[in-house]
């Protein structure tokens, strides 16, 4: 394994090559090949277990035969034939979905963003009903969260620092506290069209939203006229150990949508709404949103996951990774949070990035949720074995980043 200088220097694995891609994001030095369950290799044969998930996007893990079959059938009888056609999979993923939301209707999309901007347009189009003078324009949402990176998700996002360089951005969007009671009462009022919140803010900084913070948010919609929406691209398909992150509260939102996880590793996303919520014909459409092959591999990631128990197990092997992080008292930490297994070690410096790479070092992968926590989300397939290794292995690699920065620090 050869070692280079990382991304934003520090301990570091493998080399990148001269890229045609548009450096968006900031890549670790690994060329990935192949993946199997909870283990990824990269180019040079090394094994890495995978705690990083694909950004909490791979709950069956990867390539799992099932998914695998399932995709190759699809792709070898129907691809693709637009919106224009009804398909088996899409009508019967849809069916699916609504059965475990338990309401509405579904719109399919690509990604998370996607999703979330559906779900933006049935808010304005909500926020309109209400007619000439009065109509709701606003949309509510929290300081620190993630939504996506169209124009209208980029105004939803509440972290200023990504809007900087393409305003004017969507007018309308209100960023409050997250769990600030106070602040959110004022904030929802006859202007509101929508609460847009993600139960964990992930990106945030895997922040979880007390169940009665939800509760606040799903009374002072109904009170006030406004549509609540919760964001589950990341926590959805039995991330936190329910099929939605709502359930833990017992809210029921009016829009939900869901990406990462659905496609097992295939881009879908979906806005499920209520009834009287849906798009009519011609107000929301996607050329390849709920494809034949994205919602049969989905249906399969449905089938696994309700086969083989992994909402029980995303529960019990979440649990046994939390007591073991926070079991190792680890140098600069100052918590572990989160549900399931979409769970947050959070450091008292801006150690994310130098751990993340130690981690890799010793052969394991998690992500940065910030410059001071690190996300861990492996498969909700993970076993408790591999959930030991990678609790030794950040120990090791907390103590190594902590003790490195330390060191810069004092000679700085
Ligand atoms: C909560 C949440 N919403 C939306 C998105 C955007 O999803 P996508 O990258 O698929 O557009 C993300 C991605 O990280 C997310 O975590």
């Amino acid at each position: 394994m050869s070692l280079a200088a990382g991304p934003s220097g520090g301990e570091a694995v493998g080399a990148v090559a001269e890229s045609a891609v548009m450096p968006t994001y900031t890549r670790y030095p690994v060329t990935l090949v192949r993946g199997r369950g909870t283990t990824v290799w990269d180019a040079e044969g090394n094994a890495y277990l995978d705690f990083a998930g694909g950004i909490a996007a791979i709950p069956i893990g990867h390539s799992h035969p099932s998914w695998v079959n399932a995709v190759a059938e699809q792709a070898a009888t129907l691809t693709h034939v637009s919106n224009l056609f009804s398909t088996e999979p899409q009508e019967e993923l849809a069916r699916r979905l609504v059965s475990l939301a338990g309401f509405g209707r579904v719109f399919f999309a690509n990604s998370g963003a996607e999703a979330n901007e559906a779900a933006l347009k049935i808010a304005r189009k909500h926020g309109l009903a209400a007619g000439r003078g009065s109509e709701r324009l606003e949309v509510v949402a929290l300081q620190g969260s993630f939504h996506g990176r169209t124009f209208a998700t980029l105004a939803a996002t509440g972290q200023p620092a990504k809007h900087a360089q393409f305003a004017p951005l969507p007018e309308g969007f209100v960023h409050v506290p997250a769990g600030d009671r106070a602040a959110l009462e004022a904030a929802v009022g006859d202007r509101t069209a929508a609460v847009l919140l993600e139960p964990v803010l992930g990106e945030g900084g895997v922040i979880p939203l007390e169940p009665s913070y939800l509760a606040l948010a799903r009374r002072l919609c109904t009170e006030r006229g406004a549509l609540l929406v919760l964001d589950e691209v990341q926590t959805g398909v039995g991330r936190t150990g329910e099929w939605f992150a709502f359930r833990h509260a017992g809210v029921e939102p009016d829009v939900v949508t869901l990406a990462k996880g659905l496609g097992g590793g295939l881009p879908i996303g979906a806005c499920i709404a209520g009834e009287e919520l849906a798009f009519g014909p011609g107000e929301h459409a996607s050329t390849f949103g709920g494809g034949p092959v994205p919602c049969r591999a989905a249906l399969a990631v449905l089938d696994v996951i309700e086969r083989e128990g992994l909402l029980e197990n995303c529960r019990a092997r979440g649990e046994e990774l939390a007591a073991g992080l926070r079991a190792l008292d680890a140098p600069g930490v100052t918590g572990v949070r989160g549900a399931g297994l979409l769970l947050g070690v959070a450091f008292d410096g801006d150690v994310a990035g130098p751990v993340v790479r130690a981690l890799m070092a010793r052969g394991c992968l998690a992500t940065e949720a910030g410059p001071k926590v690190v996300r861990i989300s492996p498969p909700l397939s993970v076993s408790a074995e591999e959930v030991d290794r990678f609790v030794t292995a950040f120990g090791d690699a907390a103590a190594s980043a902590v003790a490195i920065n330390t060191k810069e620090e004092t000679e700085t």
